[in-house]
């Protein structure tokens, strides 16, 4: 990628992965990514803002050939999909300084070896000027981690804002353009990265609101250049009302369980409950993780194998506990041969989650007549808990 022109003397630098297939060895990655840096071109000081993962320094350090001076790095994040390649960069600038909160510098020296006399600390609010154009630094934890910063260029009205409306999303397009594909991978991203800190985020879009934003430029994924696309987006998803929408994710050994999930389906949809059953042998955790963005229940459903959950569903329940969604019900159906805990096997997997817990369905081998009752039961449970929240439309 050649260095992109977003408005007079600001361009996008970094690189399109789009191959990449897992991220953190953890999150499935089913569009690619990108890792955004930004140029900004002052009348007396250059910026680079943030750069790019490690693997893909040679292709920073190319579109850097003509730039013969920065002075300063911003460091949003220590994350080192945006700070790996800044080793590389301050050995090509020798005199650039690496501009970060107190917070990132200690992380950036632990992280990169990066030297102490390298940086700039600066506070919340303050402001570093290149001359025609103003950096205003703003504090925005936990969006991804504790140090995640944002920088505000006044003069072009645009906010830097890192991974905080990211999508992991390779595109050649500059903008989101595509709206229905930018809205799943920005979800998606919300759902891996944002949704356990929700409290914060809510925060943070609180202290951005103020600002007269004319574009958004995240680190991952295209820019946002109608910035209430993505701002309405996460309010939404921060809502604490859910949708009227049930997932079951589960694993069925010898079909048993099976035969209640498809049940339960069947008597959720006839009861107008939206649901979605998510065979976890198949299912790409990111799809299980976007979908727990908004639903209000979740019913778990597992065989009885070595005495307790099946293995991939304790997995899921420990992701869906780290996530932290906001439903608001839980549930169990499954089946086991001689003996089972599941009910409180699986409640002591989610505690994170203050749950309502709904009457479990467990059968002994194949489930019979009086369990698919049960069953039935269960959904109309659930469609009448569903009706008494506020829920989204
Ligand atoms: Fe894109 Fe948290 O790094």
């Amino acid at each position: 990628m050649t260095p992109r022109k977003i408005k007079v003397n600001v361009f996008l630098l970094g690189a399109v992965d789009w191959n990449r297939r897992l991220f953190d060895s953890l999150i499935p990655l089913p569009e690619g990514t990108s890792y955004n840096a930004y140029l900004i071109k002052g009348s007396e000081k250059t910026a680079l803002l943030d750069s790019v993962d490690p693997t893909m320094t040679d292709v920073l350090l190319e579109q850097l050939k003509d730039v013969p001076k920065i002075d300063y790095l911003v460091a949003h994040h220590a994350e080192q999909d945006h700070s790996g390649a800044i080793p590389a960069v301050l050995q090509k600038y020798p005199d650039a300084k690496v501009v970060t909160n107190a917070k990132a510098k200690a992380m950036l020296i632990d992280l990169l070896e990066i030297p102490d006399d390298k940086f700039i600390v600066v506070a919340d609010g303050e402001s570093i000027s290149l001359g025609d154009k103003t950096l205003k630094f703003l504090f925005t934890p936990w969006v991804h981690w504790p140090e995640t910063m944002s920088t505000y260029l006044p003069e072009d009205r645009i906010l830097f804002s890192c991974d905080f409306f990211g999508s992991h999303l390779a595109t050649s397009d500059l903008y989101a353009v595509d709206e229905a594909r930018v809205y799943e991978g920005a979800r998606r991203y919300y759902a891996e990265i944002m949704m356990p800190f929700a409290g914060m985020i809510k925060k943070n879009i609180e202290k951005i609101k103020s600002l007269d934003i004319e574009l958004i430029a995240p680190s991952h994924g295209p820019i946002y250049h109608k910035p209430a696309f993505i701002v309405d987006a996460y309010l939404d998803w921060l809502s604490d009302n859910p949708r009227n929408v049930a997932l079951i994710p589960y694993i069925s050994m010898h079909g048993s369980t099976g035969k209640l999930v498809d049940r339960l389906t069947a008597a959720l949809t006839q009861e107008g409950v939206t649901v979605i059953p998510f065979d976890m042998t198949v299912t790409d955790l990111g799809r299980l993780a976007s979908a727990l963005v908004d639903a209000a229940t979740i019913v778990i459903g597992t065989p009885v194998v070595l005495a307790g959950p099946h293995p991939l569903i304790v997995y899921a329940a420990s992701l869906v506990n780290a996530l932290r969604p906001k439903l608001k019900f839980a549930s169990v159906i499954g089946s086991y041969g001689w003996g089972s805990k599941l009910p409180e096997q699986i409640a002591a997997l989610i505690p994170n989650l203050k749950l309502e817990m709904i009457d479990p369905v467990i059968c002994k081998g194949l489930p019979r007549a009086a369990d698919f009752e049960a069953v039935e039961g269960m959904a109309k449970a659930i469609a009448e808990k569903h009706r008494s929240l506020k829920l989204m439309s």
